[in-house]
C-alpha cells in the first residue's frame, strides 16, 4: 500500500522550523510503529524536535497518536475512584512503595503500572523484586481483582500500552534525544492516559539527580504534562520536588524497600515521609477524597496493612528477609563541620556502579547493592565519621563507585540554608 506521506518531507518540515500538521503527526507515529518509517528517519526527526521544539497542538496530537498506537485500559467499573502518581525519576526515590498502599488505605484505588530502571535512577519493579517471591507480571483480570480487593496494584506495564512510545523511547535512549521536553511529556502522558487512571499526580524532579537540572525546564515539563492530562480529561497536578540530593537515607533496591517499610511503620527519614504525605494529599484531592487525612492512615497502621496485603497478593512474603549484599565499604568525613552538599547524581551513579542499576535493558540487578547515607544536608559531622556505606556482592565494583563519589560531598563550618523537598505546585493553587 502506498504511504500517504514521505518521511523525508516530515523531517524537513521540522528541521526547517515549521510545525508538523495533524496528518503528518498521525502518519509518522503510526508508520514508525508499523516499521514503514526507519529508525534512522525517526532519529533524525527526534533530533529536529529536540532542537526546534513543538507547540502545544503538536504535542497534544503526538501524544494522542502514541495513545492510539495501542490499547487503553478502563477502571471505571471499580467501586472506588482511581488515582496514580508518576515520578520523572530520582536517586533514592522509593516514594511509590509507601505512597501507593497509603492512598489505597484512604479509599482510593491505585493502579501503578511501573517500569524497570535504566541508568542511575532505580525502577520501582526492581525494588519490589528484592522481596522474596514477589511477582511483577499480572494478567489484566488479576490486576482488576487485586484493585477491587486490596485497592492497589504495582505491576509491570503490559506491552500493549502505547507501543509507539516503547519503540521511540529505546531509540531516543541511544541517539541523545531523551531530553526533548515535547518528547518526554508525550512519552509519559501517553502511557498514563492509556492506563486509564481517573486522576494523576506528577512528581517532577529538579536537580543534579534528575532529567531536569534547572527549575525553569522542570516547570515547563510540568506545565506541558498538566495541560496534556487536563486536555485528555484526566485531573492532573504536578509537584516540583528537589533532586539535588538523594531522597531518604538509601539508594538501592532492597535498601529502599527496608526504608519504605520503616515509613509505613511510622518512622523513616523526614523527607521521605514529607513527600509521601504531600503526594498522597494531592492524589486524594484529585480523586475527590480530600476529607481523608493520610497522616492518620500512616500513623494508625492501615497503610502498613494494605502494604502487607499488596505484597502477599503478588506472591511476596511481607515478613521475608530482604537480601543483604556480601561486601561493604565505608566512606568517611575528611573534616569537622556541617554537611552542606551530598550530590544526588554522584550517589545515583555510585549505586548503579555497585550493581543496583543496569546499563542496558534486560540486564540483571543486584538486590542488596547500593548506598546507605549516614549524614544528610545540614547535619553536623566529625572527621573520620562514616558518611556513606557502599554495598555490593562484587567488590571489584568499589573502585569505580568510589570514583563517582569523589566530588559528591562538601563539608563547611557554617550551616547551609534549609532546603524544601516540595519546591512548587503546578497549577499554583488547589
Ligand atoms: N520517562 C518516560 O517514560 N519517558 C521519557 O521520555 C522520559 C522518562
Amino acid at each position: 500500500m502506498a504511504e500517504s506521506h514521505d518521511a523525508v518531507d516530515v523531517i524537513r518540515t521540522k528541521r526547517d522550523g515549521h510545525p508538523l500538521d495533524d496528518d503528518q503527526i498521525d502518519w509518522v507515529v503510526d508508520a514508525y510503529t508499523r516499521g514503514a518509517v526507519a529508525d534512522e528517519q525517526m532519529s533524525a526527526l527526534a533530533m529536529a524536535i529536540l532542537i526546534r521544539g513543538m507547540d502545544r497542538r503538536e504535542i497534544a496530537r503526538w501524544t494522542a497518536a502514541m495513545i492510539a498506537s495501542g490499547e487503553r485500559m478502563d477502571f471505571s467499573s471499580l467501586s472506588r475512584p482511581t488515582s496514580d502518581k508518576h515520578s520523572t525519576g530520582g536517586v533514592g526515590d522509593k516514594i511509590t512503595l509507601p505512597l501507593a498502599p497509603l492512598v489505597a488505605a484512604c479509599g482510593v484505588a491505585v493502579p501503578q503500572l511501573s517500569g524497570r530502571g535504566l541508568g542511575h535512577t532505580g525502577g520501582t519493579l526492581d525494588k519490589l523484586e528484592s522481596i522474596p517471591g514477589w511477582q511483577a507480571s499480572l494478567s489484566k483480570e488479576a490486576m482488576m481483582e487485586q484493585l477491587e480487593s486490596v485497592g492497589v496494584v504495582v505491576c509491570a506495564a503490559g506491552s500493549g500500552l502505547a507501543p509507539a512510545d516503547k519503540k521511540l523511547y529505546a531509540l531516543r535512549d541511544v541517539t541523545g534525544t531523551v531530553e526533548a521536553i515535547p518528547l518526554i511529556a508525550s512519552s509519559i502522558m501517553s502511557k498514563k492516559i492509556a492506563e486509564g487512571t481517573g486522576s494523576l499526580v506528577l512528581d517532577v524532579k529538579v536537580g543534579s539527580g534528575a532529567f531536569m537540572k534547572e527549575l525553569d525546564d522542570a516547570r515547563e515539563l510540568a506545565e506541558t504534562m498538566v495541560a496534556l492530562g487536563e486536555d485528555a480529561g484526566v485531573h492532573t497536578v504536578a509537584l516540583l520536588t528537589d533532586m539535588s540530593t538523594p531522597l531518604g537515607l538509601t539508594a538501592g533496591n532492597a535498601l529502599e524497600v527496608r526504608e519504605s517499610v520503616e515509613v509505613l511503620a511510622g518512622g523513616g527519614p523526614g523527607d521521605v515521609v514529607e513527600l509521601t504525605l504531600a503526594l498522597a494529599r494531592e492524589m486524594l484531592i484529585g480523586a475527590g477524597r480530600s476529607d481523608v487525612d493520610p497522616a492518620e492512615k500512616l500513623a494508625d497502621g492501615s497503610a502498613m496493612d494494605v502494604w502487607r496485603a499488596m505484597i502477599a497478593a503478588q506472591g511476596g512474603d511481607p515478613d521475608g528477609t530482604l537480601p543483604v549484599a556480601r561486601e561493604s565499604e565505608v566512606l568517611r568525613a575528611d573534616s569537622d563541620g556541617v554537611l552542606s552538599r551530598l550530590d544526588a547524581l554522584s550517589v545515583g551513579v555510585a549505586a548503579w556502579r555497585l550493581g543496583a542499576g543496569r546499563a542496558r535493558q534486560g540486564e540483571a540487578v543486584q538486590a542488596g547493592a547500593g548506598v546507605e547515607i549516614h549524614a544528610k544536608h545540614g547535619d553536623p559531622v566529625r572527621a573520620g565519621e562514616p558518611l556513606l556505606t557502599l554495598h555490593t556482592d562484587t567488590p571489584e565494583r568499589f573502585e569505580r563507585a568510589l570514583a563517582a563519589l569523589q566530588d559528591a560531598v562538601d563539608i563547611h563550618a557554617d550551616a547551609p540554608p534549609a532546603r524544601d523537598v516540595v519546591i512548587d505546585r503546578v497549577p499554583a493553587t488547589t
